[in-house]
């Protein structure tokens, strides 16, 4: 207990005691059974390393920091199990790091994991957010956020993009994607509404298996050299939070818990996901991380989950009572392994103190590490060569046959909200293209590319992207017909049609909260120039990017047709694909659409529902 918490007089059994409202009942709670199984030889084999390894080793595998703090040497040193890199934390903090530089980067550390002197070698091994495909790496094939995916209701196209995402991060070394994020949500003012697939659970379920199964593979291929860990994430109910804030508290009943934010999980699990992590949030004041009802009765008990509890970055040091390096109330809720990017020593010296004085039981200690080495030995990590010498290591990413299946992605995820007649856009036809987006690999991207927000990014830094108007230029062209850039609408040339497009500029986590859901970034200007171009004469087509749906009626109305592309990623030319009736458009709104800029939160199924466009539409 910390001083703090003793002169506050809070006990564990105080501190334990949850509110009436805040109670859980497993029984409620979705079971769930994974593919896997426990396999008894290797169960056995575990026991036998536990009695080899030292209390040190052991609390090394459930540390992991990041690599900007720790070298080579700590790996030996402080035994450590993990490692991971943060949004942006790229190699020599040069977003254009090669693959080579990436298994440059890692290979050092997994040595070092496998240095003799210890009675039970373990290796290292690596996690990354590839969220969106692989996109803390330069040249990665981008997809679409879970939002536009949730508009194509495709699980089968899902499965499609975690072997393709699965394959890009095997190229770089790595064994391990913090995804998907299987967060329902429920609030778009919330920041992270773009990492939800739907505000409706169903979708959210299928898409989960779908995503555990491509990135891990499944029957012959689990966890194959082209496969990796999946991370269901996070746990829970980050998308119930009171006004969509980040990280905030869930007020939600326990049933509407279990039943909206709880069963995606239950699917995870069923499909063989190996990680969950636990949210930052917190459910009526308690946060997640301290939450053992939810973490050990509910995931690991009811739920069956033999796989590991990640933690979120220093997400333990926000429990009252805890530091980023002192943390035994996480571990004994059941977390398995601490995200402690900085303070990692501290911890590390902690929990070997905590455990000696039986703060935190060895039982607990030696459940965490089992579930880790499950993983590691069901991986078959112990029997690979190092991240450098594996068959998958260095294989091309961004290839055609990868920007393919996200090309398909985009075109499936458009949903046509208003035509009046003027798409798909005629052959021949003289195309002007204009708007902020219009020519934006960076906007399409959204958060979580290249780096933690995505700011600061130029197409450049895109090699072998497309963007929209890169897109749209190929496939008019080749129609017989041409497109005009221009900034600010103007051109020397009279158009056939005017593609206006804009919408929201990168953010990510709590950096994307809003007080509503209007759009906020460059309101003003799409209007300005979608009003210019149609008072010319003009027929205007609005192409909106954006991380969740938004007001904007006033474009809506100004506008011939209205296209919600969210946020498509590297391959822009899926959007020209449907433009010019390539394609149809197949996507559907998997959020509901509001027709005010308070109408929030808006769930299809509310009292009253009353939308702009319902669920559905598209
Ligand atoms: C996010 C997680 C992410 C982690 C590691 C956290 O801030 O909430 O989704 O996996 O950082 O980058
Ligand atoms: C990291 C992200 C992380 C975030 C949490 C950033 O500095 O790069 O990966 O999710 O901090 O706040």
């Amino acid at each position: 207990m910390s001083a703090l918490a003793l002169m506050a007089g809070i006990g564990p059994a105080q501190a334990a005691a949850p509110s009436a409202a805040a109670t859980v009942h497993p029984g409620i709670w979705p079971a769930a059974r994974s593919p896997i199984g426990l396999d008894p030889a290797m169960e056995k084999r575990i026991t036998g390393m536990l009695g080899q390894m030292t209390v040190e080793e052991k609390v090394g595998q459930v540390i992991q920091p990041e690599w900007k703090t720790i070298t080579p040497q700590d790996v030996i040193a402080y035994h450590i199990g993990s490692i991971e890199n943060g949004g942006g934390a790229v190699p020599k903090g040069d977003k254009h790091s090669t693959v080579k530089d990436w298994v440059e980067l890692i290979e050092p550390y997994y040595r070092a994991s496998m240095a003799p002197g210890r009675k039970v070698t373990i290796p290292l091994i690596w996690a990354s957010d590839a969220v969106h495909g692989h996109n803390n790496v330069y040249g990665a094939t981008l997809f679409p956020h879970n939002i536009g995916l949730g508009a194509a209701h495709d699980p089968d196209l899902i499965r499609c993009i975690g072997e393709v995402t699965a394959a890009e991060v095997r190229s770089t070394g790595m064994d391990w994607s913090f995804a998907p994020t299987i967060a329902v949500a429920r609030d778009d003012r919330w920041g992270r509404t773009y990492e939800s697939y739907s505000e409706d659970p169903k979708i959210v379920e299928q898409y989960a298996a779908a995503m555990v199964a491509g990135l891990e593979g499944q029957g012959k291929t689990f966890l194959d050299g082209n496969h990796v860990i999946s991370t269901a994430k996070h746990f829970l109910g980050d998308g119930s939070t009171d006004g969509g804030r980040d990280q905030g508290d869930s007020t939600v009943s326990e049933a509407d818990l279990a039943r909206l934010h709880g069963v995606a999980y239950a699917d995870a699990i069923n499909a063989g996901t190996q990680s969950v992590m636990a949210s930052y949030n917190s459910w009526h004041g308690t946060k997640m991380h301290a939450n053992r009802a939810l973490l050990t009765d509910v995931l690991k008990g009811r739920m069956g989950f033999d796989g590991f509890i990640m933690g979120d970055w220093l997400a333990h040091g926000q429990i009252p009572g805890c530091s980023n390096s002192d943390c035994a109330t996480a571990f004994n809720a059941g977390l398995d392994i601490f995200n402690e990017p900085q303070d990692w020593k501290l911890l590390y010296a902690n929990l070997l103190r905590e455990v000696g004085n039986g703060t935190i039981p060895m039982s607990r200690l030696d459940d965490a590490v089992r579930r880790i080495l499950r993983v590691k030995l069901r991986m078959g990590v112990f029997d690979e060569p190092s991240p450098a010498n594996r068959p998958a290591t260095f294989r091309p990413i961004g290839t055609p046959e990868h920007r393919a299946v996200a090309r398909e992605a985009v075109a499936k995820s458009l949903v046509l909200l208003k035509n009046n007649g003027v798409l798909p856009l005629k052959p021949k036809a003289t195309v002007l293209i204009t708007g902020d987006g219009a020519d934006n690999i960076a906007m399409q991207s959204g958060g979580w590319t290249l780096s933690w927000q995505g700011a600061d990014n130029t197409n450049a830094d895109f090699p072998g992207a497309t963007s929209i108007y890169e897109g749209l230029k190929t496939e008019v062209g080749a129609s017989g017909g041409q497109v005009l850039l221009s900034p600010d609408g103007t051109s020397a040339q009279a158009p056939d049609v005017a593609i206006v497009v804009f919408g929201e500029t990168p953010y990510a986590e709590f950096m994307g909260d809003q007080p509503d859901v209007a759009l906020h970034h460059d309101n003003v200007e799409s209007l300005a120039l979608i009003k210019k171009l149609k008072a010319q004469g003009i027929p205007v087509v609005a192409v909106m990017m954006s991380g969740r749906p938004l007001y904007v009626n006033p474009q809506i109305n100004a506008a011939d047709a209205f296209v919600a592309a969210w946020l498509p990623g590297s391959e822009g030319a899926g959007i020209a694909d449907v433009l010019i009736g390539k394609r149809d458009f197949q996507g559907r709104l998997s959020f509901s659409w509001p027709k005010r800029p308070d109408q929030t939160p808006l769930n299809v199924g509310d009292a009253g529902y009353d939308p702009q466009f319902p669920y559905g539409y598209g």
